[in-house]
Formats: structure tokens, C-alpha cells, sequence
């Protein structure tokens, strides 16, 4: 272990340099009309990354982006035969950055400024699977045998919905098989703190647009006896939630598994607090379901959120105008035991049903993907929580946490395989905002926890 706690010491600021260069393509999923050649150019960047650290490297190309999978070469394991299988997970594609006049430097120019790098796609998620990529790294070049095999997967559609890799876990599964998944790409609260996520929420997606007059109209004209589909539209929306933002629409927590009184106690352990996250927010008060700490309400409970709204005039000055249209982007995150296809026709349903003949309603629905929830008390976790121990010098504490990474369900569906998340990324990371960034001592710790990681996992197997 020493010469590979060397390897990473003395490599450190190269690895960094390594990331920025990661980093600096601008692998957005979301625009690939605009960004597919750079998507093409980062998964051939990271391909030739792995390949020149030792790894077998295979690039599969998919409908979408393609699908990177490393694996550390057979005979550098020890005892093969009996040795524990790792799967480790990261996306390369990133969020778009927009607007980019919020940035204090360029999103795809990375810059270091106070121990962090800031860019886009710096924390969610280059940083944080480069970390594992670097221990694994730091093994292949000290000559030591690794003490488990460890297959990485790295993706590309992450943040548009997985579509690929959903297929490929399908196609392909023996190329993924494995005894336990980690993941890194997620948050711990603070470097003091360090934190193993056992479960995550879900999501799913769902336009709405609802349609008056076959034009915009003159408002003096027509206003008064002529729907406004941007007023109809407020109106049912705002039926969606109670004033104490508790979701209104029939069933919608019908399914959902209630907090243990065991995990309710544990999270106090948690280092929040309302005053964090107001400050952390910038929102002038905090509001949520009355029964649960502001922590349990963004980790632990199902919501139905408003992503965007458009509607008629937005230009200089006014316009005096009764749009034909108005539309919404909604989103729900969702919570063991909730099933994304049921709730999406739920809220269609109510959505439907609440709707005036005035205006016309049409709905889409989009992607859908199921929380998670695993046990953070297997010998896996064990693993994982000595590892964090072990890099961060501080004991690791459990956590759940309300992002989504929706394909770790499917490994568990379709593979068996349970996951856990060592998360790297901090609460002032910026992930999806402007002026994101990567800590670089959570780069440092993330490098050294692998390593412990891939370590502890060996132990396992005697
Ligand atoms: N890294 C996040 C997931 C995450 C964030 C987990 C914070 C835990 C805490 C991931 O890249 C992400 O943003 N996922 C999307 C999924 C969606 C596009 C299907 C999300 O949560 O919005
Ligand atoms: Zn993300």
C-alpha cells in the first residue's frame, strides 16, 4: 500500500493537469446538434486515457454516445479465481452551462482558484470518477497486483436519461457482471464529514401545453371572454401543491416507503442545519412538507417541481397580447417505493382532469427512472465506510441523499448488483449551476479512498 500512497502523493499535481485536460471538452449530452463531435472527442480522449494506464479498453458505440468500459487485465489480479469483482461507475457527458454570463471564468476553460477547479463537469462527474481512475492508475504503475478485479464503466447520457446504457446492461450484461458497485457522483456536507449515500431519489419528466385562440390576440380586443392559456396555466399548476408545498394529487404518496425511526436518528448525526442551507441557497426562507427537517425533505421525500414555463411576450416593453399557448416543464422526485411510470400517470391524469374546456391540454411525457435504496450495513459498505475512514481521517457517516443517478436500479434489477456511493462532491460544488467546481482536496481524499477501497474489497475474499 505504501508505494501506491507514494505513487498518488508524488503524481498529484500531473493528475491534475490530466483532469483539466478531461475537462476541457465540452461533452454536453443535452445539445448534440451543437456538442456531438465534442462528445466524440472526450470519449475518444478518456478511451485512450485508460488505455495508456494498462487497462483492456473497449469503446462501444450506441444509438447515443458511446460507452467506455476499462478493466484492469486478469493476470494482475491476484488470486483470480477467487478474487471479488468490482464495477465502478462515471458519466463523461456534463449539463449544459448556461447562462454563461454567471461565470466568473469560462465553463470549459478550467481554472484553479482557492484549492478548487472550477469548469463544468469539474464535480458532476469528471473529477469524481477520475479519482478511482487514478488509484487504479497508481496499482498498475507500482507494479502491485490488484486484490480484486475492477471493471469501470463510463458513460455518456448520464444527464439526458441513460438511454444507452439501459440497452447495454440488456445487450451486453456479462460485460458489467459483478459482486458490488460504487459510484462517486454525488456529495458528502462537508471534507469533516465525509459520507457513504445508501439511497437516492428518482425522476421523471413530463411537458404539459396548453392551448387557447389559433394566435396570439389583441388583449383589448378579446380579454375579458377569451381563455388566457398563461393565466389557465398558473391556475392548474398551482393546484399541484398546498401552501405548505405538500403534493395535492390523488395517490401521489400512496407507495412511499415511511422513514425508519432508526434513520431519523442517524441523519442527526448529519452536520445540517436550515441556516446552511438558506446560506448556501441564497432563498430568502425556507418552506416543505411540516413533519420533516428541511434535510429530509430534499433527500427523503417525493416532490413535483416546475423546471420552466413559456409563454407569450417576453421581449423590451410590453405587448398587449392574449398568448396561444403557454407550456411547462415538470419533473418528480421520487422516493422508495414510488414507480415513475404510475406517478407520471398520475400527474397527467390530474393535470387532465383539473384542466378548463377553455384551453386545450396536451401532455408528454419524458424520462423515467426509479429511486434507490440499499442496506449501508453489508460487508460492502464495511469496505467502503474503512476506506472513507481511512482517506479521510474521519469516520464515515450514512446519508441519503435527492439527486438521481436512475441507472443504479436497473444494476440491481437486471444484474443483482447493489450499489453504494462514496460521494466526493461538496454542497458549494455548483453541480448544474453556474461557476460548478471540484475541490482538489476531495480529488486528493477520492484517490487515496479507492485505493484503501480496492484494498479492503481484496481483504473481503480471504
Ligand atoms: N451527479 C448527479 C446525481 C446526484 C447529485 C446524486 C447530487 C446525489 C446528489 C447526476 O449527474 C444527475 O444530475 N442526475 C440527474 C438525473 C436525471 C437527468 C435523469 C438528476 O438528478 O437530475
Ligand atoms: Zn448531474
Amino acid at each position: 500500500m505504501e508505494k501506491i500512497l507514494e505513487y498518488l502523493k508524488d503524481n498529484h499535481e500531473n493528475s491534475v493537469e490530466e483532469l483539466m485536460e478531461y475537462i476541457r471538452f465540452p461533452s454536453i449530452s443535452a445539445q448534440p446538434n451543437k456538442h456531438g463531435k465534442d462528445i466524440d472527442d472526450c470519449a475518444n480522449w478518456i478511451e485512450s486515457h485508460c488505455k495508456n494506464m494498462g487497462l483492456e479498453v473497449e469503446k462501444y458505440p450506441t444509438s447515443g454516445n458511446p460507452i467506455i468500459i476499462a478493466k484492469v487485465p486478469n493476470d494482475l489480479v491476484e488470486d483470480g479465481q477467487n478474487a471479488k469483482k468490482i464495477l465502478l461507475y462515471g458519466h463523461y457527458d456534463v449539463q449544459p452551462p448556461e447562462p454563461f454570463d454567471l461565470w466568473t471564468t469560462p465553463p470549459f476553460e478550467p481554472t484553479i482558484r482557492n484549492g478548487n477547479i472550477y469548469a463544468r463537469g469539474a464535480s458532476d462527474n469528471k473529477g469524481q470518477h477520475f479519482s478511482h481512475l487514478k488509484a487504479i492508475e497508481a496499482y498498475l504503475k507500482t507494479g502491485s497486483k490488484f486484490p480484486c478485479h475492477i471493471t469501470m464503466v463510463i458513460e455518456g447520457e448520464e444527464e439526458v436519461g441513460s438511454e444507452s446504457l439501459y440497452k447495454f446492461i440488456e445487450d451486453q450484461p456479462e460485460l458489467l457482471s459483478a459482486d458490488f458497485l460504487y459510484i462517486s457522483d454525488n456529495g458528502i456536507p462537508s471534507l469533516e464529514h465525509p459520507t457513504i449515500t445508501y439511497a437516492l431519489r428518482g425522476v421523471c419528466a413530463l411537458d404539459v401545453e396548453l392551448n387557447g385562440p389559433n394566435k396570439d390576440l389583441h388583449s383589448g380586443f378579446y380579454g375579458g371572454a377569451i381563455a388566457n392559456p398563461a393565466t389557465e396555466l398558473c391556475r392548474l399548476l398551482s393546484k399541484i401543491h398546498n401552501e405548505d408545498g405538500v403534493v395535492q394529487i390523488p395517490g401521489f404518496y400512496e407507495c412511499v416507503t415511511n422513514l425508519t425511526d432508526e434513520e431519523r436518528e442517524s441523519f442527526k448525526q448529519l452536520p445540517e442545519s436550515d441556516q446552511k442551507l438558506l446560506d448556501l441557497t441564497g432563498a430568502p426562507d425556507l418552506k416543505g412538507e411540516l413533519d420533516y427537517s428541511s434535510y429530509e425533505r430534499r433527500s427523503c421525500r417525493p416532490t413535483v417541481e416546475i423546471n420552466g414555463m413559456i409563454s407569450g411576450y417576453n421581449g423590451d416593453g410590453s405587448k398587449t397580447i392574449i398568448p396561444a399557448k403557454a407550456s411547462a416543464k415538470l419533473t418528480m422526485r421520487l422516493v422508495p417505493n414510488q414507480d415513475p411510470k404510475i406517478i407520471l400517470d398520475l400527474v397527467e391524469n390530474f393535470l387532465k382532469s383539473n384542466c378548463p374546456p377553455s384551453v386545450q391540454i396536451t401532455v408528454e411525457k419524458g424520462h423515467a427512472g426509479a429511486p434507490y435504496l440499499t442496506s449501508p450495513n453489508g460487508p460492502f459498505a464495511l469496505a467502503a465506510s474503512s476506506a472513507v475512514e481511512k482517506a479521510f481521517g474521519k469516520k464515515a457517516l450514512i446519508s441519503r441523499e435527492g439527486g438521481s443517478i436512475p441507472i443504479i436500479n436497473e444494476f440491481k434489477e437486471k444484474l443483482g448488483i447493489e450499489t453504494l456511493l462514496p460521494g466526493l462532491g461538496l454542497p458549494d460544488d455548483n453541480m448544474h449551476s453556474p461557476n460548478e467546481k471540484f475541490t482538489l482536496e476531495c480529488f486528493e481524499r477520492g484517490k487515496l479512498m479507492s485505493a484503501y477501497l480496492i484494498d479492503e474489497i481484496g481483504a473481503l475474499a480471504k
